[in-house]
């Protein structure tokens, strides 16, 4: 059985959305895969309860423990590896990751980021998007690599700019685009 763990800070509407897909898609037996852990880095993160919902593993490591990025990524990866992962995703993880740790994944790291890369890398991509001009926006799947939000693109969506939209409206709607297309391509990449 090919193991996938998920990252999480928040509330990981992105990790429900594969969890679902993968019940509902009946992973374990056609794509011989399940969800095999859930990994926080915040004990707050609304997404750890309906995980141990569904019979996953959880686990929290506060960053703010540890006394640098290298010493949490290195107890993180520690973590990750209990559950031997074919992929691991990164559902709104808001930590940036070393080196390191990217090279430790390289090939089975996945991340969704809520803008139409390479446009707007980095934080508050819809707030930017709408001081663009942008009458389109969209998120994307991608592999992972040592630059920020670059990276092998897996999957896009596209979201139009509507008269009226702010970023919290159009976080919205992208959000529910995300859990469209991030299972879509975790699917795709394992078949
Ligand atoms: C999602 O919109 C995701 O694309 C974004 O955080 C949100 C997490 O929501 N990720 C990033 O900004 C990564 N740089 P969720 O916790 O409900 O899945």
């Amino acid at each position: 059985m090919k193991n996938i763990v998920i990252l999480i800070s928040g509330s990981g509407s992105n990790m429900a959305a594969i969890v679902r897909a993968a019940e509902q898609g009946r992973w374990a037996e056609r794509l011989n895969t399940r969800v095999a852990a859930v990994l926080s880095n915040r004990a707050d993160a609304q997404g750890l309860a309906l995980a141990q919902a569904h019979g996953i593993a959880t686990a929290v490591l506060d960053h703010k423990a540890f006394a640098h990025r290298d010493a949490f990524d290195a107890a993180l990866m520690a973590e990750i590896d209990r559950h031997a992962p074919a992929l691991v995703l990164l559902a709104g993880f808001m930590r940036i990751l070393t080196p390191a740790f990217v090279a430790h994944y390289a090939g089975r790291l996945l991340n969704i980021h809520p803008s139409l890369l390479p446009a707007f890398p980095g934080l508050n991509t819809h707030q930017r998007a709408l001081d663009a001009g942008c009458q389109f926006v969209g998120a994307t799947v991608h592999q992972v690599t040592t630059e920020l939000d670059h990276g092998g693109i897996l999957a896009q969506a596209v979201v139009p700019v509507l008269p009226g939209d702010t970023a919290d409206t159009l976080a919205v709607r992208v959000l529910s685009q995300e859990h469209l297309i991030y299972p879509q391509a975790v699917a795709h990449f394992l078949a």
